[in-house]
């Protein structure tokens, strides 16, 4: 690939990062990254937007909403660019909710298996139902597992 230009079009930073344009767009109505546009209306993202997308993707990787993202990366010193110690920082932090994620989703597979063979689906005794939201409070509710994407 030839050298990185100070600006990129919506196409060049979709082929690029891997994210489909349709998707930059959304991640720029949500104010996750900034483009400039040109007098013809055009969107010219900055170089850094490109680590601000691989930023982004990792999280969604790891199973974090757009909105916990959102909040990650405004959180950050004038929402700049994840540096290197920010993304240990952002890394660290993930790594932590990931774990605790993993953590539900064991003790759930624990309480599947006591399902398995049984069918009885109550309410009130079956385990699955009876969880006190232990894992909704992990995020885990069938929106939140780990997303493997490309
Ligand atoms: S289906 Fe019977 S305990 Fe869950």
């Amino acid at each position: 690939m030839s050298a990185l230009p100070d600006e990129l079009t919506i196409g060049e930073l979709g082929i690029r990062s891997g994210v489909a344009t349709s998707a930059l767009r959304f991640y720029e109505a949500l104010g996750l990254i900034g483009s400039r546009r040109t007098s013809g209306n055009q969107r010219r993202y900055p170089r850094a937007v490109l680590r601000q997308v691989a930023v982004i993707r990792a999280a969604q990787v790891l199973g974090l909403s757009l909105s916990e993202i959102q909040e990650a990366l405004a959180a950050l010193p004038n929402s700049r660019t994840p540096n290197k110690q920010d993304w240990t920082r952002l890394s660290q932090t993930w790594r932590a909710q990931l774990d605790a994620r993993i953590q539900a989703l064991e003790r759930l597979r624990v309480d599947l298996t006591g399902c398995i063979g049984c069918g009885c689906l109550s309410l009130d005794s079956c385990a699955l139902f009876n969880r006190n939201d232990e894992a909704a409070s992990q995020g885990v509710d069938g929106s939140r597992l780990i997303v493997h994407s490309k």
